[in-house]
């Protein structure tokens, strides 16, 4: 069973809604999901020792979040390298933020982009059955990938 670690910010709840189904969907695919927020990671050793790693960021002002940012810094240091790469986020209107922390996953740290690529969902559709299935696919897929 592979290992995979879903890591988000969310101010108001939405993200974390999503980092929640997309969990449940690693696990429907049969692999082990762990949720994290961020600001829980403190370490290195919090961030290493996964074999795929999907971050989720809501978008405000088209951008990530200044804790994302510190995130992303931070997260350079780990032995991220050649690891499956996956991000999400909700939105209303842009949705800038999961290809952001998508493409610095990519070019950066050098992990191995998911098929699906970066993955965002309207806020008041995350709710529905509909955004739930969205979310469980994600995650589904993305534990399909990794026992490749
Ligand atoms: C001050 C503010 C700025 C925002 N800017 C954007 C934006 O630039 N683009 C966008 O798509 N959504 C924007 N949003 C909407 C949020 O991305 C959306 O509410 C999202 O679901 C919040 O996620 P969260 O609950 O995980 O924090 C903004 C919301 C607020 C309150």
């Amino acid at each position: 069973m592979k290992k995979v670690l879903v890591a988000y910010f969310s101010l108001t709840g939405n993200t974390e809604k999503m980092a929640q189904f997309i969990a449940e969907g690693v696990r429907i695919s049969g692999q082990q999901a762990v949720i994290k927020r961020i600001s829980d990671i403190k370490t290195i050793d919090d961030l290493n020792n996964y074999d795929g790693y999907i971050f989720g960021s809501p978008t405000y002002h088209r951008d990530i979040t200044e804790t994302v940012k510190t995130f992303l810094f931070f997260a350079r240091k780990g032995n991220l390298a050649g690891k499956l790469a996956g991000a999400f986020g909700s939105y209303t209107h842009s949705g800038d933020a999961p290809s952001i922390v998508f493409e610095t996953m990519e070019y950066v740290y050098k992990m191995v982009p998911f098929k699906l690529s970066s993955f965002r969902l309207k806020d008041d559709v995350i709710d529905t059955t509909e955004g739930m299935r969205a979310c469980h696919d994600y995650g589904r897929v993305f534990g399909e990938e990794i026992e490749k």
